[in-house]
């Protein structure tokens, strides 16, 4: 690992409305809010956020392949296509560092539709029904798994 360790965090679809939808499960911080607290969290850990959101599978799926030179670990909330997208399953695959999937709310009180995840076997571990601060416990979780240099 080159420099300060790099961290990428995925938001996916409708997420980048957070804040105005549906403050009762997801909170009322908006997206940017949210990307600051990541960013000033990551800061203090000495390593490096940056943050992507996109309403588009396959700009996520690119995101993800750039991820693949560039990421020491990758913290991805897949949104709606936690449950629908192969695609996305398999790009993050590819990745031969930590995953954490993130969902705000705790997608085992809700409709059973919701109970499937693509991503969940895939990825090293997994936060949900923290609301914002479920992004915040996986950059700290991160950052202690790559300090040990374990978690692969
Ligand atoms: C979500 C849960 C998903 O079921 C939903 O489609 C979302 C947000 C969450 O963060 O709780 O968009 O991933």
């Amino acid at each position: 690992m080159k420099g300060k360790p790099k961290i990428l965090v995925i938001h996916g679809p409708n997420l980048n409305m957070l804040g105005r939808r549906e403050p009762t499960l997801y909170g009322s911080a908006t997206l940017e809010e949210i990307d600051a607290e990541i960013k000033e969290t990551a800061q203090q850990l000495s390593i490096t956020a940056e943050t992507f959101q996109s309403n588009d599978e396959g700009a996520i799926i690119e995101k993800i392949h750039e991820a693949i030179e560039t990421c020491d670990a990758v913290i991805i909330n897949p949104a709606a296509y936690t449950h629908t997208s192969v695609a996305i399953r398999d790009a993050l695959l590819m990745l031969d560092v930590p995953i954490v999937e993130v969902h705000l709310s705790n997608i085992y009180q809700r409709e059973a539709f919701r109970h499937r995840s693509f991503v969940s076997d895939v990825a090293t571990a997994r936060v949900a029904g923290f609301g914002k601060d479920g992004y915040l416990m996986a950059v700290r979780a991160l950052s202690d798994m790559m300090k040990e240099g374990s978690g692969h």
